[in-house]
């Protein structure tokens, strides 16, 4: 009997990616979930996820090096997709406040790594004409940007958007798919307690998403909600 495919998803300890992985489980998915350490406190939520369909890497996204050891490690196993979700948002990010060196480390976990990771994994994924979600946000948009600020974390997100829709273009003689999404503003540690967004309901529309991403819609900047978002 052939394996079953696996679907990737990155900082999964937490926040969108830990109920990303919830719910792929729930549906029957096989998920290779990534933490910052592949260590699992036994009181944790991933912990309590815990089941045969269900294994943990360590994937320091910050760190190239470790992102292909990640990679090595599962690259030759079924894939059939790969969720870039792993992400930071700055402290500094005022334009009279601004810390370089943080958005130096956005741009490598927001927007390398991301970029890496699929390269590192196009192999497997290319095997099983896989597909490719990588989470943006709303702070990606040019055209919805009405506010300013948020320098780091906009201009990580919107290289993001740009390296997405070059994959779609680039592997799709492979038979991969690529596409960002925005997950709406979810109540996360990064969202905080004030998002009007319920996380559950953030990753229901991500996963739909996810479903929905074909040939039609390959290359796009997906909303959570359903459709796509102005670039
Ligand atoms: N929540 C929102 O409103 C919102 C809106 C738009 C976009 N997003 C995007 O959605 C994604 C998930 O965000 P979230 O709200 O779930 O954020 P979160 O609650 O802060 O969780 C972030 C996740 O990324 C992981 N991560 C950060 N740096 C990492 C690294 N160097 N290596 C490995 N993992 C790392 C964290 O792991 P650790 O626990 O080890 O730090 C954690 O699992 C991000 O890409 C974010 O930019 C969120």
């Amino acid at each position: 009997m052939a394996k079953p495919l696996q679907i990737v998803v990155t900082g999964a300890n937490r926040g969108l990616g830990l109920e990303i992985v919830r719910q792929l489980l729930a549906r029957g998915e096989h998920v290779i979930a990534t933490t910052r350490t592949g260590v699992i406190a036994p009181d944790s939520p991933l912990a309590a996820l815990a089941q045969d369909r269900l294994r943990v890497h360590a994937c320091d996204v910050s760190q190239p090096e470790t992102i292909a050891a990640f990679a090595q490690a599962i690259v030759a196993q079924p894939l059939g997709g790969l969720i870039n979700n792993a992400g930071v948002w700055g402290d500094a990010q005022s334009v009279d406040n601004l810390d370089f060196a943080e958005a130096a480390a956005m741009y490598q976990i927001n927007a390398l790594a991301p970029l890496q990771l699929s390269l590192a994994l196009r192999p497997a994924l290319a095997r099983s004409k896989g597909k490719i979600l990588h989470i943006t946000s709303g702070l990606a948009s040019i055209s919805d940007n009405t506010s300013g600020g948020n320098y780091g974390y906009r201009m990580s997100k919107a290289a993001l958007n740009m390296m997405s829709k070059s994959l779609a273009l680039d592997l799709a003689s492979d038979g991969i798919l690529s596409a960002v999404i925005e997950p709406g503003w979810a109540k996360t540690d990064m969202g905080g307690p004030n998002a009007p967004t319920e996380v559950a309901d953030s990753v229901r529309g991500v996963i739909a998403q996810y479903d929905g991403l074909a040939l039609h819609n390959n290359g796009a900047y997906l909303s959570y909600r359903g459709g796509t978002m102005a670039w």
